[in-house]
């Protein structure tokens, strides 16, 4: 391996794409270099904003295969949604198959596929293609995640015993665009939204430091779902509206409330468990990430809006709308916590980093998409728990086949 820099190119770059153009002012030897987007606008607004943050200098691609096969891409970042996750590394691994172009890694968002069935084929058509691959689960990369689990493993589980209790939750009051609502596009509801981050940071703090995820084994699972605000006829509405008619939740919802409690085996046969709960529900000043670990004689928390900056302003201060203070914002008046760096916070400048030094050095990312595939496998079990209503051994017969009802356009808590 001689390259010392790498170009990335991005497939997509709208919402959380440009989130990782911000956090790539913090990341080193790596330039953005391409972009192929669906819609023009969006794929120029990305362009502009890496001229402006001068992480790169990109070109505008037709088509995947024109990006994959340009000799100034080494690597490509998947930022588009789920349901084009499996045309979109089907097109790459072609690319590279026909011997047009030539890769070094791909990183993928979350989740890596909307079921198990998809997440596996993600994973063996990286396997196949034969290059590194990342799992963009920036959660774990967090600062006060990786700190704080530095902390308590090294002080508190060294000299009184490892942790033994997960908490995790993520919530807001609900996605920016139609598609995440619509359980057939995106795979299902808030559990597979967001659970996803609250299953696999809540099993990164229970593992040992350096450890490999196998060392803790899931062994049962009891999840609930359900649809508390956006199946009110009142929200139902907005969506339609916000849809142009097509989001129906008065007869195909998505569950906007999920938890799961998740028994696992320690590495002597301790009972762990992870307990995690995300909506779509909650209306507070904006998104809301937290996270406690309870080990015999410590405790950690992080609540993302117990910020180190609050903000207020009179009912005098009038304005627009905005995502300016925090992820998800409800609210311009009144006393607002500030997010100062949600890229740095939320984990994506430390991802990124993580991600280009692994491609650079020729390593897998110690989060790829064989983590992407076991979270699917927790995340079906979980839906499988909450369809069935019971807890389920894990990992179940079928999962491999297992499609959430949601996911099919067939579930309505209202039928009950
Ligand atoms: N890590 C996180 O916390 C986090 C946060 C938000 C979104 N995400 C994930 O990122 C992905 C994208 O979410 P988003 O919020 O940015 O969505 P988005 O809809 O805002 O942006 C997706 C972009 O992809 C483009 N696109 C659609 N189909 C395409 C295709 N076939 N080829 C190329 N471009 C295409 C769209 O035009 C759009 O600009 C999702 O999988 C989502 O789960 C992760």
């Amino acid at each position: 391996m001689t390259k010392k820099r790498l170009g990335v190119g991005f497939i997509g770059g709208g919402f959380i794409g440009k989130f990782h153009i911000r956090s790539w002012i913090g990341v080193r030897d790596a330039d953005i270099l391409g972009i192929v987007d669906k819609n023009k606008k969006t794929a120029q607004e990305a362009i502009a904003l890496i001229d402006k943050l001068r992480v790169g200098k990109a070109t505008h691609y037709e088509s995947i295969t024109d990006m994959v096969i340009d000799p100034a891409i080494d690597a490509i970042w998947i930022c588009a949604p789920n349901f084009t996750r499996l045309e979109i590394m089907e097109e790459i691994v072609d690319a590279v198959g026909s011997g047009k172009g030539e890769l070094i890694g791909v990183a993928c968002e979350k989740p890596l596929g909307r079921n198990v069935a998809e997440a596996e084929k993600m994973l063996a058509l990286a396997q196949k293609a034969g290059f590194l691959d990342g799992y963009l689960e920036n959660q774990v990369f967090s600062p006060a995640v990786v700190r704080g689990k530095e902390i308590l493993w090294t002080r508190g589980a060294a000299t009184t015993g490892r942790p033994y209790l997960a908490r995790a939750a993520e919530e807001h009051s609900g996605p920016h665009l139609p598609w995440f609502w619509e359980g057939t596009l995106q795979g299902g509801g808030v559990l597979n939204d967001m659970m996803c981050h609250s299953v696999e940071e809540a099993r990164f703090m229970l593992t040992p430091p350096g450890a490999k995820r196998e060392v803790i084994t899931p062994v049962k699972i009891t999840a609930y779902t359900n649809c508390l605000k956006w199946q009110q006829p009142h929200y139902a509405k907005i969506l339609a509206e916000n849809s142009g008619g097509k989001t129906d939740y008065l007869n195909r919802p998505a569950e906007d409330f999920a938890r799961s409690l998740i028994e696992y085996r320690g590495e002597k046969g301790e009972r762990l468990i992870i307990e995690t709960t995300t909506s779509w529900c909650y209306v507070g000043a904006g998104l809301r990430l937290s996270l406690e670990l309870l080990g015999p004689e410590y405790a950690l928390q992080i609540n993302t809006l117990d910020a180190g900056l609050k903000v207020f302003f009179s009912r005098e201060v009038k304005g627009s709308q905005g995502e300016d203070l925090v992820e998800k914002q409800n609210a311009e008046v009144g006393l607002m916590p500030v997010v100062s760096n949600e890229e740095i916070e939320y984990g994506y400048t430390a991802e990124n980093r993580h991600m280009i030094k692994s491609f650079l050095e020729n390593k897998r990312p110690e989060e790829n998409f064989s983590d992407g595939v076991n979270v699917a496998e927790l995340l079906m079990a979980a839906y499988m728990s909450a369809e069935q209503e019971k807890t389920i051994a894990f990992p179940p017969p079928k999962l491999k086949s297992f499609i959430p009802a949601v996911a099919k356009g067939e579930w309505n808590p209202a039928k009950k």
